[in-house]
């Protein structure tokens, strides 16, 4: 090579910024985002994002379960004009996926929800306001004009709850998000051991070292109002009482009756993870279910939602709408959910990482990663709308192949009494999988 042309490749100015955040120009990922965030947070705050429940099997099991699925191309196919819009919910959204409702944002970035709500309306992408919020749902509607949903935490004083609802319905919000998978709160333990104390941070000397450690994180925590809960009640009152009023464990099917009642939008049952669950929610006139573990940070040994969604999906057809979360970290992971039945994933830790590497321009990095993600695996697959990511696309390892079984069903019309047979992802016997996974 010559020295003007070794010259040429060598690249001595800074990588652009997206959004304006440096420290963003590197990252490639959700992975690499996250690697910011770690370095950016304190244990306590890092504790708060990261960890599962107990033992953490099913935060650990949510993300290896997509190394079961492989995908099955239609190329070639012309996908230059690939369309990524679907309608959710009764609304056209640009792309499949929305942000998760979180509690607690301000753990990460002082901006909390109205960062993440800037960037979703950025995107035209749903986003979820927790019960547990740091801001108004008043003050968040005011940010956007992309969906908004309100998740509910009902509270053992029913009247609280309704004045939530009656709150979120004046602000505007869409849907309703209702949880089912918070009767009691969970424990997780690396946050104890961290010396985190939700919903009330105290100070103990851990984290004033911590926080002297992490400077810009501590600043910005120290210097901006102090955190509190505003949808669940004035800010003076004190938090851990609410909280144990809040999941004291007497939900139940007539509270989503009531809540049937008292609200005329769509209500979407959030914690659901079995067939049967999913099947009640029809039976109750709900219009949607996100399949979720909660990101694997309550009840721990629950299956990974995507081996469950599609014998969820196939439950219920399309008389609900299925959305799906727990585990998500790229557009490969959207994309499969997509081909095996959901209508669209929410993605919980894959935006606060970009919330705590760099507010409002780290959670705008981040949709735009998964956006381009999704893009691409669509294109390589030859799928050129949402609808055409369908089951043909996936194939479970340890289920039969698929084109060797759509081979011997041929043979069996001839010859009866041949098997062609294996679970394969869209098996509804859960068991019939498993067995058939431990073949792989
Ligand atoms: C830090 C944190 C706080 C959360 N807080 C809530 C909450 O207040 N309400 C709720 O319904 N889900 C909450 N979730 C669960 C998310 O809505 C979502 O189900 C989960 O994050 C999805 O998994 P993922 O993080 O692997 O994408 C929280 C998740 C995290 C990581």
């Amino acid at each position: 090579m010559r020295p003007s042309e070794i010259l040429h490749l060598l690249r001595v100015a800074r990588p652009p910024a997206p959004h304006g955040a440096y420290r963003l120009a590197r990252c490639a990922t959700i992975e690499d985002v996250a690697r910011v965030a770690r370095r950016r947070l304190p244990l306590g705050a890092r504790a708060y994002l990261e960890n599962g429940g107990e033992g953490q099997h099913t935060l650990h099991r949510n993300r290896a379960a997509f190394g079961s699925y492989t995908f099955r191309p239609r190329q070639p196919r012309d996908v230059s004009g690939v369309d990524t819009g679907t309608t959710v919910l009764g609304q056209r959204i640009p792309l499949p996926f929305a942000l998760s409702p979180v509690g607690a944002p301000r753990m990460f970035h002082h901006d909390g929800e109205l960062a993440v709500a800037r960037a979703a309306r950025d995107a035209g992408i749903p986003y979820g306001i927790s019960t547990l919020a740091n801001t108004s749902v008043e003050d968040v509607a005011e940010q956007t004009d992309s969906p908004l949903w309100f998740q509910l935490y009902i509270w053992g004083d029913r009247s609280k709850s309704k004045e939530a609802v009656a709150r979120a319905k004046a602000a505007g919000y869409q849907a309703l998000l209702v949880n089912i998978d918070t009767s009691v709160r969970s424990e997780r333990i690396p946050e104890k051991h961290s010396g985190l104390v939700l919903p009330s941070p105290q100070l103990p000397l851990k984290t004033l070292f911590e926080g002297a450690l992490h400077p810009a994180w501590a600043w910005n925590f120290l210097t901006s109002p102090t955190v509190s809960f505003p949808n669940i009640g004035p800010p003076d009152q004190r938090s851990l009482e609410v909280m144990s009023d809040m999941f004291d464990g007497t939900v139940c099917w007539d509270d989503l009756d009531w809540i049937r009642r008292i609200w005329d939008g769509p209500i979407v049952l959030k914690g659901v993870t079995t067939v049967e669950q999913a099947r009640e929610a029809v039976d109750h006139g709900l219009d949607a279910v996100i399949v979720s573990n909660h990101g694997g940070r309550q009840l721990d040994r629950l299956p990974a939602t995507i081996d469950v969604l599609p014998e969820i999906a196939d439950a219920v057809g399309d008389r609900v709408e299925v959305l799906v979360d727990s585990g998500f970290r790229s557009g490969g992971d959207i994309a499969t959910a997509l081909a095996l039945g959901a209508k669209a994933v929410l993605v919980g830790r894959a935006h606060l990482y970009g919330l705590a590497a760099a507010g409002e321009a780290g959670v705008r990095h981040c949709v735009d990663i998964l956006a381009r993600e999704l893009r691409m695996t669509m294109q390589l697959n030859g799928a050129r709308n949402i609808a055409e990511l369908d089951r043909g696309l996936i194939h479970r390892r340890g289920s039969a192949d698929p084109a060797a079984s759509a081979a011997s069903a041929l043979d069996s019309t001839a010859s009866a009494g041949s098997t062609a047979s294996g679970a394969s992802a869209d098996s509804p016997d859960p068991a019939a999988s498993e067995r058939s996974s431990a073949h792989a």
